[in-house]
């Protein structure tokens, strides 16, 4: 089913189901000792989405699925560190407050330590919201920030519901969006930048990520529709992004004012010493970017 205005989920179906596929893979890189999240493994778990268990219990099918999980694993291990380290560094630079856009099952607020006074607010639908502070409130978890959850969907009148949890627009402010602009309708990912510009004074700081082209979720190629059936995947990813032309991200930050800086990922799996791969898939992702930018 193609995305619709309005449409909803949970973390066991549609774009939820993309936030627990990528809890998955931090499980595992948790795992390997390439990340501290301890909290991955558990929430995947409570889930109970079959195809994340298999995965968690190396049931894979046949062929080169456990190079793909490792591929994976690496993967999610340079991008958590990626954003990991841009949240030190900004509550280094004095910033104490935190919005993690599109959360998902991140548990950021969670294991990460963060300086006293801190106020972390996580926006995500209310379904995905619920579940995970639940979960952790279940499973003993307790927060190592001021934690402020906000559900509300990205394509409405987020802002309105940030104020309203408390956000304070006169403070500079550290903002991730990871994982989340190709679920985002090209405008709505306009506005959702007009919008975090609106809100933040000098001193502000954002990552995200630049995907220069959207050919990897696309199964219009055999190659890499096999790999996500070997993960286990049986949805089709092409129909969870939104098609069409977008905005390239760095230059429209750029345009509002940011100073940005992009990292190629390809060259991040290098720094992070992680094998190179050569590939079709590869060549899908070209290009790709983690995007830090500054407002002076
Ligand atoms: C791939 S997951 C990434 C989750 C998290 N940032 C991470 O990296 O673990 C995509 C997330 O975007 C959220 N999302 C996508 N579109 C959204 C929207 N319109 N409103 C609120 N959340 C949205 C989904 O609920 C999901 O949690």
């Amino acid at each position: 089913m193609a995305r619709t205005n309005g449409d909803t989920w949970d973390l066991a179906s549609g774009v939820g189901a993309t936030a627990t596929a990528v809890a998955a893979s931090r499980a595992l890189a948790n795992r390997a000792t390439l990340i501290d999240d301890p909290w991955a493994e558990p929430l995947v778990k409570a889930v109970g989405m079959e195809m994340f268990l298999r995965m968690l219990d190396g049931h894979l099918q046949p062929g080169h699925a456990e190079t793909d999980v490792q591929r994976m694993t690496h993967g999610m291990a340079v991008r958590t560190r990626y954003f990991d380290d841009f949240l030190t560094t900004a509550t280094d630079s004095g910033i104490r407050q935190i919005v993690i856009l599109a959360s998902g099952l991140d548990a950021r607020s969670y294991r990460l330590p963060w300086p006293a006074g801190t106020v972390v607010f996580e926006i995500d639908q209310p379904g995905v919201i619920d579940f995970k502070v639940a979960t952790l409130e279940s499973l003993g978890a307790t927060a190592t920030a001021d934690l402020r959850t906000v559900g509300v969907d990205l394509r409405d009148d987020w802002p309105a519901a940030l104020r309203s949890a408390g956000f304070d627009p006169a403070a500079p402010t550290a903002w991730i969006a990871e994982g989340l602009l190709i679920y985002l309708p090209p405008e709505a990912q306009d506005r959702l930048f007009d919008h975090i510009a609106a809100l933040s004074p000098a001193g502000s700081r954002l990552a995200t990520e630049f995907m220069p082209s959207m050919g990897a979720f696309h199964s219009d190629d055999q190659d890499g529709e096999d790999r996500w059936r070997r993960l286990g995947f049986n949805d089709d990813l092409a129909e969870l992004v939104y098609p069409g032309e977008r905005s390239h991200v760095i230059e429209y930050l750029a345009g509002l004012g940011w100073q940005v800086t992009g990292s190629l990922v390809q060259e991040l799996f290098e720094d992070n010493g992680f094998d190179h791969h050569d590939d079709d898939m590869t060549e899908k992702f070209t290009g790709m970017q983690y995007v830090s930018a500054t407002l002076h």
